[in-house]
């Protein structure tokens, strides 16, 4: 897979998975080996987690491979970023490989179907033994004083549809976008969006945060946990940082901008969580996600004070195997 050009070998692991799925001996076989049952079963923002190992945003943004990532034993899935229309995102190539650095560089650029078609995919969904996160964000082309109006419109598209959701303002991807996570904006949109979910059937609401906030921001999105009333955040996004790489800058140079994600996440991440964890306290929720690749990784995030932790580049890296490596070590 490592010889396909990245975003191919994304499309066509996932198809080579559900052609063994649909095998029923050998998806019998793939089931028996990779899923880890439900070991660890947990309760969280008054959702029941089979287990604490989540797939994080961005790997299935259209709700398109739930049926197989809940095979291979993931407790909960985040489906999106979606954004309210539809957008293809950046051109290709978007999406690198770091392999001396165990990382990945995407601009993908949010490319989705759009929330309508999302919302009749998971209408056709039928019955889940998985908790699903909708992870929320605006079109490219809305002004971020619009912004709010998209983040409402995703939420009421799929709020009968999902358990929980993440409002995205930290992807490095889409322009302008993490200036989102400045106090004002961030308010406006957190407070319209708990306006709407208190007048209906309430879901939680978590924020997920870039690993390259100042103290300040920290500081920000902290009171605004608690102001708002969300449920917690999700630490962290990639990172715009290109220090400590084990790759060439002649390489780093032809791949350009993009967030970084993978083994040289885990430090920034870790770091992140923890401030926040500290600073929001211990009944809210806190998913820890970045640089995650191994059982012990994601032991140790949650001895710093995760709720649940979730990963996508660890996949590409160490394979399906992984989620059962992490339940097993967090059993
Ligand atoms: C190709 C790719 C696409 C991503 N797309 C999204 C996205 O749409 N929304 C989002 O919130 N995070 C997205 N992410 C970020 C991941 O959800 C995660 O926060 C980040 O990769 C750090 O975790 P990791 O080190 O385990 O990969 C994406 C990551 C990658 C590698």
């Amino acid at each position: 897979m490592f010889q396909i050009e990245p975003e191919r070998a994304h499309h066509l692991t996932i198809a080579m998975a559900r052609f063994g799925f649909s095998i029923p001996l050998l998806s019998n076989v793939i089931q028996s080996s990779l899923n880890p049952g439900n070991l660890q079963a947990t309760r969280i923002m008054g959702l029941d987690f089979p287990n604490k190992v989540g797939l994080a945003a961005g790997f299935d943004k259209d709700g398109k491979y739930m049926d197989i990532m809940a095979r291979l034993g993931f407790g909960f899935i985040e489906i999106g970023t979606v954004t309210p229309r539809p957008q293809v995102g950046n051109p290709k190539p978007r999406l690198f490989r770091l392999k001396k650095d165990q990382a990945l560089i995407n601009r993908m650029g949010f490319n989705n179907d759009g929330v309508e078609a999302l919302r009749s995919r998971l209408q056709a969904y039928g019955d889940r033994s998985f908790v699903l996160g909708g992870n929320i964000g605006k079109n490219k082309d809305t002004p971020n004083e619009e912004a709010f109006r998209d983040y409402v419109k995703c939420f009421e598209a799929i709020r009968d549809l999902v358990d929980y959701f993440v409002v995205n303002v930290s992807s490095p991807n889409t322009p302008g976008l993490r200036a989102l996570q400045d106090k004002e904006p961030l308010s406006k949109i957190l407070s319209e969006l708990q306006t709407l979910n208190h007048k209906g059937e309430t879901k939680p609401i978590l924020l997920k945060i870039a690993p390259d906030v100042s103290p300040e921001q920290i500081e920000d999105i902290s009171d605004l946990v608690s102001t708002c009333n969300i449920d917690g955040i999700v630490a962290t996004n990639t990172t715009i940082d290109r220090s400590g790489l084990s790759s060439s800058q002649t390489d780093l140079d032809k791949i350009g901008n993009g967030g970084l994600s993978g083994a040289p996440l885990k430090s920034f991440s870790s770091n992140i969580m923890q401030q926040i964890r500290r600073n929001i306290g211990p009944d809210k929720t806190v998913i820890g996600v970045g640089g995650i690749m191994s059982g012990a990784d994601a032991k140790a995030r949650i001895n710093d004070g995760a709720n649940a932790v979730q990963i996508y580049t660890g996949l590409v890296y160490k394979g399906p195997g992984l989620v059962k490596e992490i339940v097993s070590a967090l059993a």
